[in-house]
């Protein structure tokens, strides 16, 4: 086994012979410092399995400087030694995170034995953080602001954090506000180029004359307007990450002008030819359905090929509802913090409504909702009045329905939803549905044998 390495601080050079001695010949590596600046420099320079601290030092006394080797070098292990022992200095040197506290003149066999002990526990302490480490290597990965407690949301974490180590092209796929561009984040900042540049950009909102210029640059007078020189996203991402987004949105020649950076990593600036090479790492988003634009002639296969390396598909909102009630209440307390409110929480209904929502936005939706409800909400609970009148009841597919309908069916449908809600509110009481609804019971009365609720 490896000799165990102790750093002896002890400014009598007497003492630190005697113990240094004793020390080396029991087979421990022994290096000795006098003061307090000197110990720090010599623990910076290599790691020791202990220090043997004495108290008096000519620069610091021992005690101030025990919590800092305890906090800069936690596998190190400290024990104290003084020749004024008191009760009091004890249990200060241990509550400092001292291993143990010996008196002067040292008992050498004592002080071997708790050596030995303080060894054996760092040996140990170590394993454990190793054991961590590696259980840490197999679980999620930290991002506090991502929330994922659905089966399938953990599995695009994990995946995103497996292929974050790469270099490889990832592609995001999901519908509008499933959290595309959180993910792409996450996988930047997991990734070893996390120091380095992480750029973004919209391939949808960018007009198509600009977005090549913006992409691979251009050189002076490349065209009316070009003053100058400028390097594009490649040049400025180079060895960091790029996100292009939506990039189902790529106009066709541009499209050809990417798969030529990802098959041979060089660009050339428009109206330059001078190749440039590019180190960086893709990381694309869309909301379309590539696969079938590539059919339908809108996406090149190639690129899809190029981009389909590595592909994490977000699935929508309303497939993994175990996330809807953590969004909605990580979004609330976001909200009552921004809008200086004091809401605390949703109501039943308010949460059987938001669960029973078919969210065709998608998180963004969510969040937006929340919003809204937290600015309307009177008290500290949100109400089923505060969020939107789309959720308020549990007709779920409504809102995607009436987009199919024709205008007397979509009528006749909201009709009916209203009517039966009326009815539940008013316990089944005609006269008060009726009352409720602003119609005559006559009419509640044809309308409820119209639609087969009477
Ligand atoms: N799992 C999540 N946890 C917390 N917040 C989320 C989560 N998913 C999405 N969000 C939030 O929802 C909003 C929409 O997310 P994001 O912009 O990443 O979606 P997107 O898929 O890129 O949407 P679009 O297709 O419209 O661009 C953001 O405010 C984001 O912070
Ligand atoms: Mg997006």
């Amino acid at each position: 086994m490896k000799k165990a390495k102790i750093l002896l601080v002890e400014d009598d050079e007497t003492q630190a012979r005697i113990l240094a001695d004793y020390l080396t010949h029991k087979g421990f590596q022994v290096s000795t410092a006098f003061g307090a600046q000197e110990t720090l420099k010599k623990l910076e320079e290599e790691p020791y399995d202990l220090v043997l601290l004495d108290w008096r030092l000519p620069d610091e006394d021992g005690l101030s400087l025990l919590p800092k080797i305890r906090e800069s070098f936690p596998f190190t292990q400290v024990i104290m030694l003084t020749a004024f022992a008191t009760v009091e200095r004890a249990v200060e040197a241990i509550k400092r995170g001292a291993y143990h506290y010996l008196t002067k003149p040292v008992n050498l066999e004592e002080l071997l034995l708790i050596i030995e002990k303080a060894l054996r526990e760092s040996r140990l302490q170590k394993e454990v953080e190793l054991l961590r480490a590696q259980v840490e290597e197999l679980s999620l990965p930290e991002a506090p602001d991502i929330i994922a407690e659905s089966p399938s949301m953990k599995e695009v974490l994990r995946l995103a954090a497996k292929v974050a180590r790469t270099d490889a092209t990832v592609l995001i796929l999901g519908e509008s506000g499933t959290g595309k561009e959180i993910l792409a984040n996450l996988v930047y900042r997991l990734s070893p180029r996390k120091e380095r540049p992480f750029l973004k950009i919209n391939c949808a909102a960018i007009p198509e004359g600009l977005l090549e210029s913006e992409l691979f640059g251009h050189e002076k007078g490349a065209f009316t307007g070009a003053e100058k020189a400028k390097p594009g996203l490649f040049e400025l991402a180079h060895r960091g990450t790029l996100f292009l987004d939506e990039v189902g949105d790529l106009p066709l020649p541009l499209q050809a002008k990417l798969l030529r950076v990802l098959q041979d990593s060089t660009i050339r600036r428009l109206g330059g030819l001078k190749e440039i090479k590019v180190d960086v790492r893709i990381i694309a988003a869309t909301n379309r359905d590539l696969e079938e634009m590539v059919k339908e002639g809108g996406f090149r296969e190639d690129l899809f090929w190029r981009l389909n390396v590595f592909t994490i598909k977000i699935p929508p909102l309303r497939e993994r509802k175990e996330d809807i009630l953590p969004l909605a209440e990580s979004f609330l307390h976001k909200f009552a913090r921004k809008h200086g409110k004091s809401v605390k929480g949703f109501s039943r209904e308010a949460l059987e409504a938001l669960l029973s929502y078919h969210f065709p936005g998608n998180v963004r939706e969510l969040e937006n909702i929340v919003e809204r409800a937290v600015i309307l909400a009177e008290n500290e609970i949100i109400t089923r009045e505060d969020l939107p009148p789309l959720l308020k009841k549990k007709g779920e597919e409504i809102p995607d329905l009436l987009k199919r309908l024709s205008l007397p069916e979509a009528v006749a449908l909201l009709e009916k939803e209203r009517l039966q809600e009326a009815l539940e509110e008013a316990g089944g009481v005609k006269t008060r549905a009726a009352e409720l609804l602003g119609i005559s019971e006559r009419v509640l009365r044809y309308k409820l044998a119209k639609y087969g609720l009477g």
